[in-house]
């Protein structure tokens, strides 16, 4: 964190923030972005999430390790060629908020009204007709057992690896001898075993710089949300002795006043079984951090009294948390990057306020920069394509008038009819030829921004003039958005998060 982008040292006083209310000068992407008005001075206790929240994956690294360790049990367990391990990882063919529909083997980019706009199918679009015929013509319920959604960046390996095994049966390259379906759910089963058997986790936890990305920024974020008084806590679905290698790697000697990651947080929760965690009745364990019992289970010690800075937990619900944390509803804010486990879950379910990582908002918000000047000529054309359109019309309805009008003229009147109607036609052609040449201007720059974010998806908040799903759950389930959890070194601990004020359409014209 740079001076200049208003890190601890230069910050002015929090008083000051507020009542500026002014953004401090942050570039924009690493700037909050709020949904919803957030008061910090009455956030008490801060929560984190870990994999992909606090720790950023190196990608592709991790997702090729991910795979790897996939196609070995595909291999060995059920029986796949071992050609499958040629496919690499390709982030270019994935994107967060896509659905999988496994029994055609298809991929879908949808709108919040669940429109799907773009499909694939291996690496081949799937024609517009397609589209329709499976998705657009009767009510489809996407959230059935045919769908698979990508909620999560843990979610992209299995999905690329499933578009370019769809793309090898398709085109003859493998004979893999199974349905789309069956392939998806091998592939599925097979990366949740690698993430549960330690298969992944042991060669992290070997040499974690290899796959986690430090953030220099991290330690001193903490360290500033502490001075302004707030509790923080980590609550993870990973197990203890991950977090401890992956959290040590990230804070350990980070900051001299904090020897230990754990110095940071008040209260460490794992294998929290999120989204579980904000709905059931899981009881809270004690881990046994470290010795030769290290990981071991215990009931809590004393019984019902609250949580002991520098333990460890296991499990847990939302309800005995804020009870053994003396604190819960609006007044915690939870961090985290999983739009279901993490935000969806605990705004349906919790008064806890949320804040969402993503970390894709950095490229995104610097492809819109790059694509200022072709925004701002679509923008021109789409208008005068409206407008034309309505010129249009007033000249066919002007026309049907002369119709008539000739039908009834006399000779006197005729001569002068027919030259504004000849008129009238003429103006219409080029109208039309207009109309034509904006329309395909306006499509040509279309295509030039999607493809500037995404070559297959576009924007992973946009498609054409309407919201992505992933987008609308963003807008709806969190408070607030932001790239990285570091972002928020450069705000006040008491800044009020205020979000615009956005005019609903027919306040637009008023
Ligand atoms: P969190 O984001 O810190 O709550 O932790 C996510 C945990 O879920 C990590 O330990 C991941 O390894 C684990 N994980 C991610 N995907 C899968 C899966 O498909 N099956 C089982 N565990 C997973
Ligand atoms: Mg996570």
């Amino acid at each position: 964190m740079s001076e200049e982008q208003g890190g601890a040292q230069t910050s002015p006083s929090p008083v000051e923030d507020i009542l500026r209310g002014e953004l401090p000068p942050i570039p924009p992407e690493r700037r909050i972005f709020v949904n919803r008005n957030l008061r910090m001075s009455a956030i008490e206790m801060i929560g984190f999430d870990m994999d992909y929240t606090l720790a950023a994956y190196r990608s592709p690294e991790f997702e090729q390790l991910c795979l790897d360790k996939t196609i070995d049990k595909l291999i060995t367990k059920k029986a796949y060629t071992p050609r499958i391990g040629q496919i690499r990882f390709d982030p270019s063919i994935v994107q967060r908020g896509l659905a999988v529909d496994r029994l055609n083997g298809n991929i879908l980019k949808m709108d919040r009204y669940n429109h799907v706009w773009r499909a694939f199918h291996g690496r081949e679009p799937v024609p517009h007709e397609r589209i329709v015929e499976l998705y657009r013509s009767r009510v489809i319920n996407f959230y059935g057992r045919q769908f698979a959604w990508l909620d999560t960046l843990f979610s992209l390996p299995e999905v690329s690896f499933f578009t370019d095994l769809v793309e090898a049966q398709k085109t003859g390259a493998l004979r893999l001898g199974r349905q789309y379906q069956r392939i998806f759910e091998d592939v599925r089963e097979c990366i949740d075993e690698a993430h549960r058997d330690d298969s992944i986790k042991a060669v992290v936890k070997a040499d974690p710089g290899r796959h986690i990305v430090k953030d220099p920024a991290l330690a001193h974020t903490l360290h500033r949300f502490r001075s302004g008084g707030k509790k923080l806590f980590i609550l993870t679905n990973s197990l203890w002795d991950y977090t401890n290698a992956v959290m040590g790697y990230l804070l350990n000697d980070a900051m001299a006043e904090y020897p230990s990651w754990m110095q940071y947080f008040d209260i460490v929760a794992v294998g929290a079984s999120k989204p579980g965690f904000f709905t059931g009745a899981q009881p809270f364990y004690e881990v046994e951090p470290d010795g030769p019992r290290a990981g071991e289970l215990k009931p809590l010690s004393p019984q019902g009294a609250g949580f002991v800075r520098g333990r460890v937990y296991h499990g847990g619900n939302l309800v005995d948390f804020e009870r053994l944390a003396s604190c819960g509803g609006d007044r915690v804010l939870y961090i985290g990057d999983h739009i279901y486990g993490d935000i969806l879950r605990s705004k349906k379910s919790s008064l806890w306020r949320t804040a969402m990582i993503i970390p894709e908002l950095e490229a995104e918000i610097a492809c819109t920069g790059r694509l200022a000047t072709e925004l701002g000529t679509l923008n021109v054309a789409e208008s005068r394509r409206n407008d034309l359109e309505v010129r249009f019309n007033q000249i066919k309805i002007a026309l049907g008038a002369l119709d008539g009008a000739l039908k009834h003229a006399d000779e006197g009147e005729a001569p002068e009819l027919r030259e504004r109607h000849h008129k009238l036609r003429h103006a219409l052609e080029n109208l039309k030829k207009e109309h034509k040449e904006v329309t395909e201007q306006a499509r040509t720059l279309e295509t030039t921004i999607e493809c500037g974010y995404s070559e297959h998806w576009g924007s992973l908040f946009r498609e054409k003039n309407e919201t992505t799903k992933f987008g609308t759950q963003v807008e709806d389930y969190a408070c607030l958005y932001t790239s990285r959890v570091s972002n928020f070194a450069a705000y006040s601990p008491l800044y009020y998060f205020l979000s615009p004020r956005l005019l609903l359409p027919h306040e637009i014209h008023v």
